[in-house]
């Protein structure tokens, strides 16, 4: 990988706050670090008032001391970050308008975290500035391996209502439509007589009378507004900071969150993403119908993360229990659950792990975010694991920069992701349909990827999957459906679920039948559909004697034999009994089918296992269903993690394999302890089976 020093094999960090300890505590801390294996440290992005206290007052005292002794440790490196998340109060004091807004108009107080805006223009300069300040001063310091831009974009909030906002908007729009008439006209605001006559009347969402009737086509733009105004920040502290940091010295940002399309991001404002992973969230925080796999619900997430930068590194991975000073929200991890964490992360392909946080807060609203050492600051059994976690890592020299192996993709796109976020069906229809697909894939021990479409995709990034299953493109443009067409014809399996292909790129509604631009490749299109309530009689469908579960939403699919489209299930209760639910059509070397449901996981397995798609190690090894099988690299490099979430179980090897942790052979039944992982490898020859 590019910039990437700390990549060339896996590495190990913690987040430190030199700010929050006596500096005659800091070298005992460096070498406690060292001691158990940690060789980097992330610092300073809450840091501003250390480097400017008073406005234009630089300095870099404390930072050049804490440099100069990390200095005397070879082993040690350091990412800087810029401070910018958390503005200082004389800034914000005498800059109100950097302050975000909500819904509402109120401004933010200072105090907590991001509460500024993107786009103020003298917030704007002083992110400029003291990035510039700080990548002059420290760019070429040779314990800086690279730079953290601010510190998780759009977490506190990914909506964002100053004046500054409003008035951005503004031009934004004028860039995107030119004339008024044709945002007038892409907003379709002649209903209820929204036309503006001058761009003064043009705001983002504001307090209306009742929040479910805003406008659709103005809250998807505010949307990609809010999207496009982080990226350009984000680019602008990129700038700053590349005038002075040598090229050999990466600059990232961490977390994913809303709003944001990390795949415009990944490229034009960083070099490569960093996630910050937290899997006990999961556990306390279930989303989706069954509330199944929250043990592994974060592997979804790092899949995720992994569609925008193919590797990449956990900035923040937990090592304790967490919470803020008004919440405990999730458990301390149980013995083995950081380091099971930890290589869930390394399997889906993180290359650099760094966790949150060395010692746990003292004083703070973080007080109860536990991080790896305690108030006490006692070797614990936290730092025992990850100094052990570390020494299994190093039996994996080859590891950083194994490709994530997959053949099966869920595809999103930004579009829909935020269209569906207004309404009560497809938003919650599409998280319920990827939680099916999750679940799926994870208890057949399918790997997956996550895709992001985007008008820059080609059927060529899509190549190398045998099914690729997009559940609800309500939104779907003509080119974007070329490209699955394309990717079909080459001998892909496509599945488009319940609603596809009905709206425009705007969002509006074309007339014409759906699913619109794809409805020549399904060779099909759908008659009506219908909302599935709780009062409905619960649909389903049979494929072959299968039943197919059928929830949320019913389309009647009309296929067209002249086309050679086939009926594989029809819908055997429900409001739609008798009509299909489920067509295939063979184009090209590929195949194209239509569902016309929402997604649940016995469905989905049903459909992995009929086309083909399930379990593809089966004849290597076979995993109880609390066990996770992920696979990075090819041929003799291959490695297979096996991840278990639960109790001791027992997995099968059906071939000889070298547990690469510790270097026994293994062929058949093999224990695999409570929240323990394995690392196996086959032997050269049948390494290229
Ligand atoms: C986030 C932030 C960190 C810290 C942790 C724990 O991930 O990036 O600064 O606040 O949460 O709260």
């Amino acid at each position: 990988m590019q910039h990437s020093m700390i990549m060339e094999h896996v590495t190990f960090g913690v987040c430190y706050y030199p700010e929050h300890w006596p500096e005659t505590l800091w070298r005992s801390d460096l070498e406690r670090m060292r001691a158990a294996g940690i060789t980097v440290i992330r610092v300073a992005e809450f840091a501003w008032n250390l480097f400017e206290p008073r406005e234009g007052a630089f300095t870099f005292d404390f930072f050049d001391r804490f440099l100069a002794l990390v200095s005397t440790f070879p082993e040690i490196r350091v990412i800087f970050c810029t401070p910018t998340a958390t503005p200082p109060a004389w800034l914000t004091e005498k800059y109100p308008e950097v302050l975000n807004a909500d819904l509402d108009g109120r401004p933010f107080s200072h105090g907590m975290r991001r509460h500024y805006n993107y786009n103020a223009p003298v917030w704007r300069e002083k992110s400029r500035l003291i990035a510039s300040k700080l990548g002059e001063h420290y760019g070429t310091h040779p314990s800086i391996i690279g730079w953290q831009i601010d510190n998780e974009l759009n977490c506190e909030t990914d909506v964002f209502y100053a004046q500054a906002d409003h008035d951005a908007f503004r031009v934004w729009l004028q860039q995107r439509y030119g004339t008024l008439d044709a945002l007038n006209e892409a907003w379709g605001n002649v209903v209820w007589n929204q036309s503006y006559t001058d761009w003064s009347q043009v705001h983002l969402s504001r307090p209306a009378a009742g929040r479910a009737g805003f406008n659709p086509h103005m809250r998807l733009d505010e949307k990609r507004f809010f999207s496009d105004s982080a990226i350009s920040y984000c680019r602008l502290q990129h700038d700053a900071l590349r005038e002075h940091v040598p090229a050999d010295r990466f600059i990232t940002t961490n977390g994913t969150f809303g709003h944001l399309d990390y795949k415009a991001l990944v490229g034009q404002g960083v070099d490569f993403l960093c996630y910050d992973s937290y899997p006990n969230f999961g556990a306390g925080m279930i989303e989706g119908p069954s509330g199944e796999m929250a043990d592994r619900k974060w592997s979804w997430n790092l899949a995720n993360v992994r569609a925008f930068s193919p590797l990449f590194g956990v900035m923040e991975q937990q090592s304790g229990a967490n919470g803020w000073v008004m919440r405990m929200a999730a458990r301390a991890p149980l013995p083995g659950q950081l380091r099971l964490w930890t290589f869930q992360s390394l399997a889906h392909g993180a290359d650099f792990i760094s966790w949150f946080r060395w010692r746990t807060a003292t004083f703070g609203t973080e007080i109860y975010w536990h991080g790896i050492l305690d108030y006490d600051n006692r070797d614990n059994r936290k730092l025992r694991e990850a100094t052990r976690t570390i020494a299994d890592a190093a039996k994996l020299p080859g590891l950083a920069g194994l490709q994530v192996q997959a053949k099966v993709a869920v595809l999103r796109d930004y579009d829909n992701l935020w269209d569906g976020e207004d309404d009560l069906w497809h938003g919650p229809m599409r998280r319920a349909g990827e939680a099916a697909w999750f679940e799926a894939l994870q208890t057949t021990h399918t790997p997956y990827d996550i895709v992001y479409l985007d008008d820059g995709t080609l059927a060529a990034d899509l190549a190398r999957y045998d099914l690729v299953v997009y559940p609800h493109a309500t939104i779907l443009s003509p080119a974007r459906a070329a490209v699955l067409e394309a990717y079909v014809a080459d001998g892909g399996r496509l599945l488009l679920g319940a609603r596809s292909g009905y709206k425009d790129s705007r969002g509006q509604c074309p007339m014409e039948p759906a699913p619109g631009p794809i409805a020549g490749l399904c060779g099909a299109t759908v008659l009506e559909g219908s909302m599935v309530t709780p009062a409905d009689t619960p649909s389903h469908a049979e494929w072959d004697g299968v039943r197919l579960d059928t929830p949320l939403w019913n389309d009647v699919i009309d296929p067209d034999p002249g086309a050679g489209t086939r009926v594989l299930a029809w819908y055997a209760a429900g409001r739609f009994e008798g009509t299909p639910a489920l067509t295939e059509r063979a184009v090209g070397a590929g195949h194209v089918h239509l569902f016309g449901a929402g997604f649940a996981a016995d469905a989905a397995r049903a459909l992995l296992a009929g086309f083909g798609a399930a379990s593809p190690y089966r004849a290597l090894l076979e995993l109880p269903a609390g066990c996770e099988l992920a696979v990075r690299g090819q041929g003799a490099d291959r490695l297979f993690f096996v991840l278990n979430y639960g109790e001791e179980t027992t997995v099968i090897l059906k071939k000889l394999f070298t547990d690469r942790l510790t270097e026994e052979k293994k062929i058949g039944e093999t224990r695999v302890d409570r929240f323990g992982v394995r690392v196996l490898s086959l032997n050269a020859k049948e390494g290229m089976v």
